[in-house]
């Protein structure tokens, strides 16, 4: 017997990854404000907080915010002087974001920027500050190489990489062009990243999210 794929999501997300109040209540406002329903799965979240358990993370960039979801369960691996960016292009999403962020108690630690990824990032490599220990790219899927390319040098040395989405069904047939395939092309060959793209469960059936960790750089 074969079950549907939605049941073993469902059975991790309820032993590993159950929803607070706050994660609840943030999905409730998403749906109340008409917002679409593409934060990642509640199993997701986990994974992308132990992830950032794992390196000790007290820098996270986030590129693609929606109504704050993932973003709450990454600001709870920081540590109490833990700080973390998301990026957003919609101002209307950003606001829903930082009243659900409050709600989880993580308004001092997130910080909300409005507008397109690319400039911002652009923005915080002028801006010169310490190095990120993580960087999960969520946003537009069409523009994942050009946020690695920026996401990359704001990335402190053995920090994270992490792309969403990374396996759709594109990957199944050599002639389609997809912006996630052309992601996965590029962090699968740069010598400066080790990678890997992990299939998970999602709600909607299986997805991916590549993992990819920045070398120290060789003399
Ligand atoms: C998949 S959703 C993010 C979901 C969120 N990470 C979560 O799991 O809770 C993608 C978000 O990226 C935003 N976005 C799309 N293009 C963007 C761009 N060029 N710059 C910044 N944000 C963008 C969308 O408005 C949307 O809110």
């Amino acid at each position: 017997m074969e079950a549907p794929i939605q049941e073993y999501d469902r059975y991790i997300s309820n032993l590993f990854a159950p929803e607070d109040t706050a994660l609840l209540l943030a999905r409730e406002e998403m749906a109340r404000e008409g917002m679409p329903q593409i934060s990642v799965s509640a199993s997701s979240g986990k994974l992308l907080h132990v992830l950032a358990r794992i390196i000790n993370a007290n820098r996270i960039l986030e590129v693609g915010t929606l109504g704050g979801y993932s973003a709450i369960w990454l600001a709870r691996a920081l540590p109490a002087r833990g700080q973390m960016i998301s990026l957003e292009i919609d101002p209307r999403y950003a606001e829903v974001a930082r009243c659900n962020l409050k709600r989880a108690g993580l308004e001092e630690k997130v910080q909300v920027r409005v507008g397109p990824a690319l400039e911002s990032l652009s923005r915080l490599e002028a801006e010169g500050g310490a190095p990120f220990d993580l960087i999960f790219i969520d946003a537009d899927k069409e523009l994942y190489v050009e946020y690695l390319r920026k996401a990359v040098p704001l990335l402190r040395e053995g920090g994270l990489v992490l792309g969403d989405n990374t396996l759709p069904l594109a990957v199944l047939d050599a002639t389609a062009d997809s912006g996630t395939k052309r992601y996965n092309s590029e962090v699968s060959a740069r010598p400066d990243l080790i990678s890997i793209l992990v299939p998970v469960l999602r709600i909607k059936g299986v997805d991916g999210l590549s993992i990819s960790i920045k070398q120290a750089q060789r003399a």
